[in-house]
């Protein structure tokens, strides 16, 4: 096993400890959580631990729901006595020739604060929706903390998405008001988020208010008596603002994600229960220690920003980093440079970027001093075996311990990983469930739950853990028939999984109609219906294939209507159109013209022979003679676009 490496001194747990506390965990999770619970400050402690229940038809998830509690309390407020002069966050803008800002708890507390009275001034209450559309700046951990502080649920819309996706969560979460800089430097680049809500708004109610941070000075579109300018304001307002009492079931935030079918959900996650969960995690999982330098790379706008740049390492008093670039720009060397430059001790990010780099050879991270590292974590999609060494060589210099993470928006954080010197590693293996969890893996097709220690089926956690999310923002029918109808009693993860005859865990991939682009999550049905609102598009199906850079790209299927002839242009003009209804991340890789899709005869697209085809694996399509017209598949296979 790979110990974290001696100077730093011992890990929080080893393997003998692990056991212990997980099985004290799991046969008694009433005294576990309620030990634990404790990390936080809360204003009215709970009394009752655990009430939930994963009873289909009566699904329903509290925990510490008699406690009182502030989440911008426990990330800033509490730690101004101990460490008001410790950096929260550094920030490393997009740009390498300008400087970095580090600022403290104490500044932290002051712009929170600030924020927070902003909020309230635009008539902001308790329970309102708050929807931020900012790029990888400190502001945005500001609005989040602000709108905690106050009791307001924030719901962070990525700003790789289109305006069209930003008015759809405008909309579904009835949001009192957006918040958004002018434009967002990447990669040497600008989008143009402001312009981005300006088009957004046009699709909801004029009594939306768009709060706007001067971030680069672009020039914008001012609409007065309807947009804000924060930094002036936050200038006026009072530096204290009292926090909110809030119930530990009282929402955090909403995070959209996608699913097998229609519209993107939106997640809702609890005060007290997430806390406390993100803040253990990122202790464990990282081996964090006081004084040690993080950075997870991931963007705000996903749940691992969420709870590994903001809510975890901010509630455990660390200094966590928030990037605004890319991995690959100036060059592909930037990450590490940035870890020389700010002596990270943790770092985390996505086996997409790994690949990514990997391909540049690595000349790139061989010049830096990488010294400081002591954990190297993955999230969102297996890991290959060859990425893995790579990251183990070049970054961990042989040395460093590699937490492979899985989890999902819903479970808040960490559910099946590694521990820094306690969980012998395997590559490609997600190794060991976290404390409180408890996975299981159930036959597809029966239902029947696999026992013996080696099994592949699909992955369902037994019982809940406080980090669950608690239901769909405005439809709890949503949140059980996804999550608890088609396996009774238990989550479904939507997950495939293996289980070794070590009880490690191999997660095989989404086993529904979910794909993983570049560790983005991408419900096929979205792309689908983006391509055919399209005026020359009939019907599209669209499936993922295997990418070797991305893990799974996007590949679809496009029937045009009757008077229509495909052509390159209208390829292009397609795949703008998905961008703009979507979002850069949703351009298909592939667009392949079918006169006709396999359909059984009751009109259901077979999506197993589509993507079959796509992957090239035209040797195994398997029965197709239920098939309405089997002649499409051959026209399908003849046309196979050239992935190239
Ligand atoms: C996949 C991201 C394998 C998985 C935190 C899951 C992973 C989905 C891993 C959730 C991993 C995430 N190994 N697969 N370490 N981590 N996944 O909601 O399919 O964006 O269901 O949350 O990503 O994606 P989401």
């Amino acid at each position: 096993m790979r110990e974290v490496p001696s100077h730093f001194g011992p890990a929080h747990v080893d393997a003998a400890k692990y056991r212990e506390m997980y099985s004290e965990s799991v046969e008694n999770p009433e005294a576990f959580w309620g030990r634990e619970g404790k990390r936080l400050d809360w204003i009215t402690p709970y009394t009752k631990v655990k009430d939930t229940d994963f009873t289909f038809g009566n699904v329903s998830i509290k925990w510490f729901h008699d406690g009182v509690i502030n989440a911008s309390v426990n990330c800033v407020d509490r730690h101004l006595a101990k460490r008001g002069d410790q950096t929260a966050i550094i920030f490393e803008p997009d740009d390498p020739k300008d400087p970095a800002q580090h600022i403290t708890y104490r500044e932290l507390s002051d712009k929170v604060n600030r924020m927070a009275n902003v909020l309230l001034s635009q008539g902001v209450m308790r329970g309102d929706r708050v929807v931020i559309y900012l790029p990888m700046i400190p502001e945005a951990a500001y609005a989040m903390l602000a709108c905690a502080r106050i009791g307001a649920i924030h719901s962070i819309v990525f700003a790789g998405f289109s305006p069209d996706a930003l008015a759809n969560r405008i909309n579904d979460c009835g949001a009192k008001l957006v918040i958004t800089a002018d434009t967002a430097p990447r990669g040497g680049r600008r989008t143009p988020l402001k312009s981005n809500a300006d088009a957004a708004l046009l699709h909801c109610s004029d009594k939306v208010r768009c709060l706007v941070i001067k971030h680069t000075g672009d020039q914008i579109t001012w609409i007065s008596g309807r947009d804000v300018d924060v930094k002036a304001m936050m200038e006026e307002v009072s530096p204290e603002c009292p926090p909110r009492p809030m119930n530990a079931e009282d929402p955090l935030f909403i995070l959209y994600t996608s699913g097998s079918t229609g519209k993107p959900k939106g997640v809702v996650h609890s005060t007290g229960g997430y806390l406390v969960y993100a803040a253990m995690t990122q202790e464990y999982v990282f081996d964090y220690h006081d004084g040690d330098v993080y950075w997870c790379s991931a963007d705000v706008g996903w749940v691992t920003g969420h709870s590994y740049i903001v809510y975890g390492p901010l509630a455990n008093g660390a200094t966590t980093l928030m990037f605004e670039g890319t991995p690959t720009y100036p060059d592909a060397g930037r990450f590490w440079e940035v870890c020389e430059k700010h002596k990270v001790n943790q770092f985390y990010t996505a086996p997409t970027a790994i690949r990514a780099l990997m391909g540049q050879g690595p000349q790139y991270v061989e010049k830096y001093d990488l010294s400081s590292l002591k954990v190297l974590g993955t999230v969102g999609e297996p890991i290959n075996p060859e990425a893995w060494a790579w990251y183990d060589k070049y970054v961990g210099r042989g040395k460093c311990p590699i937490v492979d993470t899985w989890w999902q928006t819903e479970t808040g954080g960490h559910m099946i990983t590694p521990l820094p010197g306690a969980t012998p590693t395997k590559p490609g293996s997600a190794t060991r469930p976290f404390f409180g969890v408890k996975p299981v893996i159930l036959d597809p097709t029966t239902a029947v739950k696999q026992d013996e220690t080696a099994a592949e089926g699909v992955l369902c956690i037994a019982d809940s853990w406080p980090g669950q999310m608690r239901t769909v923002w405005g439809d709890h029918e949503r949140f059980q028939e996804t999550y608890f109808s088609q396996y009774k009693g238990y989550y479904f993860t939507g997950d495939g999984c293996r289980r070794d005859s070590d009880g490690y865990y191999w997660i095989t991939g989404r086993v529904d109609d979910v794909i993983n682009v570049s560790g983005h999550r991408m419900g096929t049905a979205e792309v689908e219906s983006a391509l055919v609102a399209h005026q020359a598009v009939a019907e599209a199906a669209v499936v993922g294939f295997p990418h070797e850079l991305k893990g799974q790209g996007i590949y679809a299927y496009v029937t045009l209507m009757n008077d229509v002839e495909p052509s390159d242009d209208l390829r292009k003009d397609l795949e703008r159109w998905v961008r703009t209804e979507i979002g850069p991340i949703a351009k298909p890789d592939v667009i392949q013209w079918a006169p006709g899709l396999p359909k059984t005869r009751s009109g259901k697209i077979m999506r197993r022979i589509l993507r079959k085809i796509a992957e090239n694996d035209t040797g195994a399509l398997g029965d197709i003679s239920t098939l309405a017209d089997p002649s499409v598949v051959d026209d399908l296979i003849a046309n196979r676009a050239n992935k190239g």
